[in-house]
């Protein structure tokens, strides 16, 4: 099978120039409202939300009185964000770039995972756990939007539990029960589900 080219930065950033943007919910995700109804989102919490693109959590968290971080590749998305933060009269820091290289001189609370491992090609997996892992505090939380689907297209890369237990190991992440991730289907890619649970650093 042939394989699709990795995305750049640049393709990303003409995804948002040309609005042509699928992923998007257009509305706040129902798993993060659920995190915040269980208390999983805190204020005064620092969170990161890596590859945040356009999305309103960031907004929402920072209204909510969260220390946000979002960071990204794309120019026009961090535009929007600045926009939105601005027209609500809000702030939350913005970080232009490759998120994978990111050094917080403080950790974080929680990391927001939507949409973002799903997006970087998986041989940036393990650049990705060892960033979670270094981002958060011993006991932080990883709130994990795992994307399902096997064949390409969406979001590009599909988030298996058996590959994110490999991905994440027991070691260095305590795990719930794999029956109390919740699924949140998609409602433009297909209904493809997102699976919601919660990791703890160790
Ligand atoms: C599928 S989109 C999801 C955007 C957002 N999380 C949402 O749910 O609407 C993936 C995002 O990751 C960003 N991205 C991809 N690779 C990145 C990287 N290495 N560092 C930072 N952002 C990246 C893209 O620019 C894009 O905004």
């Amino acid at each position: 099978m042939t394989e699709e080219p990795e995305r750049t930065g640049f393709d990303w950033e003409n995804r948002f120039a040309a609005d042509d943007t699928p992923w998007e919910r257009q509305e706040l995700h129902p798993g993060m409202l659920a995190w915040m109804r269980a208390g999983e989102l805190e204020p005064g919490n620092r969170v990161i939300i890596p590859g945040c693109g356009r999305s309103p959590e960031l907004a929402f968290l920072a209204g909510c009185g969260l220390d946000v971080t979002g960071a990204d590749l794309s120019p026009t998305a961090l535009a929007f964000q600045r926009q939105a933060l601005d027209a609500a009269g809000l702030d939350a820091t913005l970080l232009e770039g490759d998120v994978l290289a990111h050094r917080p001189d403080k950790p974080y609370d929680r990391v927001y995972e939507q949409t973002f491992l799903c997006a970087i090609p998986p041989r940036l997996r393990v650049d990705y756990e060892r960033a979670m892992y270094d981002w958060l505090k011993p006991g932080g939380h990883f709130l994990a939007l795992f994307m399902q689907k096997d064949v390409r297209g969406g979001p590009p890369y599909g988030c298996a539990l058996d590959a994110m237990h490999d991905l994440f190991p027991a070691e260095r992440w305590v795990w719930p029960d794999d029956d109390s991730f919740i699924p949140w289907p998609h409602p433009d890619l297909n209904g493809k589900p997102e699976l919601a649970g919660v990791l703890v650093r160790r």
